[in-house]
């Protein structure tokens, strides 16, 4: 690395400097040494060869005088040929113990970050899902790519060249001194002249560089927000689009002037460097010149200082903006353990056992829950806001209690945002109860081992979630083992077989977000197709909203009939065919159940069920499609 580039990186780490003055316990120092420990051997060769290859680079100049004196002094010439063979020795093993060392350098910081991904990865996967619906994904992203990198530059980058610089600069002092000691102070003596107003310099660039990054934030944002198809929409229809480019130019605009200036704050600072260094450089020649006419001081040692002199000052700017440096990898590390730190509230216990073969009930047993506030499950940072909102944490379910017989069918109905979708999430633990015991086949699914219970209980939530990957993937994302011949099968009874056979790419078409657009009805089916495929002894089904149209809504079902036959199932029910197959109707009001029976019996209450039937379940008549598949698929 050249005097400027590196002199230029110790300016450019200060953007970190004010960035966070959070203190640094002990305990953070001895994580990150624990991560370090596995690569200790590769470390240690590192910062030998490095201190190495420090030493090498003092000694060319010092052989370089000397082939001076050799000539000047009239010395054979074996002499010039042996000191001129010993640098071209030195050259050679310089760029093997370079390449060395930057191998051993790039081996550290990549399996640092290997390290650090996974575990944070691994780690983020176990949160629960209260979690998720917290986090911004574009900041928990960040944290798992720029962060772990930055955690890296600590050991890689920052630490080879504090040590390496060191080592330079105290050997080249130590030379210089002997040679000189007048000259190497006085040289010296220029430093504060380029010191003191890169100082200022770097405070500037620093505020610039925040105020840019503040800005391309901005308007990564508003690209991301307004270019999806719902935010374009939602601008088409009730935005101000000449408002929202006058804002998005405002901000381009600012960041072209802080380009400018800051290319011409980089350029100055870099002449201003070599400014100083030749000044210094003109002070070797001139008073080495004066002394060597004098005799005092011999030619060779001349050229000697003055090749030493331009090793001396990139050291020393380096090492200005090495606390920089190291504070900004400390922050890294201390982010990325920010992540490892949250709780994963919901854990498979030690002793957790499998759910019991066989037919299973569901059970809720007096169950209350709130959904966690957010300081229980997330970081400030990793929302959009300064501040956790300290809301939540007010009770949804207040006391649910019901049981679903092996192989019967329980229907949940009650108004928007009564709690049906809360109870569904606590069966498959995609939350846990606050007290009270939800129990599947007997026993409490806080005892049962995680991997049982995906196996057992199926869910459909009430998006259909899919994977932006192929049909193929995200039919088999339960049961990766599954045939072609298995997938058709699921496909079929899932009432989508004829539709996949006429895609261009059948199996492999690729579906979400940005792929082929399955309507509303078809997704529904392709995650009935997913759940069929899995096989899972219980069935918790969240039916979605939307009303489909009659020959979807026909065909989901005929899937749904196929998905729920025989199996234990939890519906979260919208439609009246549903309702009238359930073994039992539960009534959900304000997180309680207010009513419980049958179609028949609870019509005949003419209570709140009733009500919601009229309202809710009969705007229309049932089309005859749908009672016909009612009826015998689902008992
Ligand atoms: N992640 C969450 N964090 C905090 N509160 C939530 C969360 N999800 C839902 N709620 C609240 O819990 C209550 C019950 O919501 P839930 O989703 O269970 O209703 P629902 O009966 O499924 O309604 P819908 O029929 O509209 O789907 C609502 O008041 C809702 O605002
Ligand atoms: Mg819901």
């Amino acid at each position: 690395m050249s005097m400027e580039t590196t002199a230029w990186h110790a300016l450019y780490s200060t953007r970190f400097a004010q960035q966070d003055k959070r203190p640094f316990s002990r305990a953070t120092l001895v994580r990150i040494l624990r991560f370090a420990r596995g690569h200790r051997r590769s470390l240690l060769a590192f910062l030998g060869f490095s201190s190495a290859l420090a030493l090498l680079t003092v000694a060319t100049p010092l052989l370089a005088g000397r082939v001076v004196n050799a000539i000047t002094g009239g010395a054979a010439v074996r002499t010039v040929v042996v000191l001129s063979s010993v640098i071209a020795l030195i050259a050679v093993a310089e760029a093997a113990t370079g390449l060395l060392t930057r191998w051993l350098s790039a081996r550290i910081g990549e399996g640092l970050i290997l390290d650090l991904r996974t575990a944070v990865y691994d780690h983020v996967q176990r949160l629960p899902v209260a979690f998720f619906t917290r986090t911004r994904t574009g900041a928990l992203v960040s944290r798992l790519n720029n962060d772990v990198i930055g955690a890296q530059r600590a050991f890689s980058n920052t630490l080879s060249q504090v040590v390496s610089n060191l080592v330079t600069l105290l050997a080249t002092l130590v030379v210089m001194l002997q040679l000189s000691w007048q000259i190497t102070l006085l040289t010296l003596a220029l430093l504060p002249l380029f010191v003191l107003p890169a100082r200022r310099m770097g405070a500037r660039f620093a505020r610039l560089e925040r105020e840019r990054a503040d800005h391309n934030a901005a308007m990564g944002n508003q690209m991301t927000e307004r270019f999806s198809a719902p935010g374009a929409t939602l601008v088409k229809l009730f935005g101000r689009p000449e408002e929202e480019s006058a804002e998005f130019a405002r901000r381009a605009g600012r960041v072209r002037d802080i380009g400018i200036r800051t290319a011409m704050v980089q350029h100055l600072f870099i002449s201003s460097l070599t400014l100083v260094s030749a000044l210094a450089l003109a002070l070797v020649y001139g008073l080495g010149g004066y002394y060597a006419l004098r005799g005092t001081l011999d030619p060779g040692t001349v050229v000697s200082l003055a090749l030493l002199l331009t090793r001396l000052y990139a050291p020393l700017t380096s090492l200005a903006g090495a606390r920089v440096e190291v504070m900004s990898a400390l922050v890294s590390f201390q982010r990325v353990f920010e992540v490892l730190d949250l709780k994963p509230l919901i854990d498979e216990k030690p002793d957790a056992v499998p759910v019991p073969e066989g037919p299973v009930s569901v059970e809720f047993d007096d169950v209350r829950f709130a959904y966690p506030s957010a300081e229980k499950v997330s970081l400030a940072s990793l929302e959009d806001v300064a501040t956790l909102d300290t809301r939540g944490g007010e009770e949804v379910l207040h006391g649910v209690s019901f049981r679903a017989e092996p192989g019967a069918m329980v229907a949940l109905v009650g108004s928007s945002g009564a709690g049906k979708s809360t109870v569904a999430s606590l069966a498959p633990r995609l939350y846990d109860a606050d007290s009270g015991t939800v129990r599947i086949g007997g026993t409490d699914v806080r005892d049962v081992t995680a991997e049982s219970l995906r196996r057992t209980l199926g869910m459909v939530t009430q998006d259909g979630h899919l994977f932006h990957e192929t049909i193929r993937a995200n039919l088999l994302l339960p049961r990766p083992e599954a045939t072609d011949d298995e997938l058709w099968d699921a496909l079929r009874r899932a009432r989508l077989d004829g539709l996949i056979a006429t895609l261009p790419e059948g199996l492999d078409t690729v579906v979400g977000e940005r792929g082929y657009r399955l309507s509303g009805g078809e997704r529904q089916r392709l995650t009935i197709a997913r759940l069929l495929l899995a096989q899972p002894r219980v069935v918790i089904l969240d039916e979605a909203t939307a009303h489909l149209d009659s020959t979807s809504e026909a065909a989901v079902q005929e899937a749904l009939a196929e998905a729920l036959a025989g199996r234990t199932s939890v519906v979260i029910a919208h439609r009246l065919s549903t309702v009238r197959a359930a073994d039992l109707i539960l009534v959900l009001e304000s997180g309680r159940i207010v009513e419980r029976g049958t179609h028949e019996e609870l019509l005949a209450l003419g209570g709140r069920y009733e009500q919601l039937y009229r309202t809710q379940f009969s705007e229309r008549p049932p089309l005859p499609a749908e009672e016909e598949a009612a009826v015998p698929g689902l008992r």
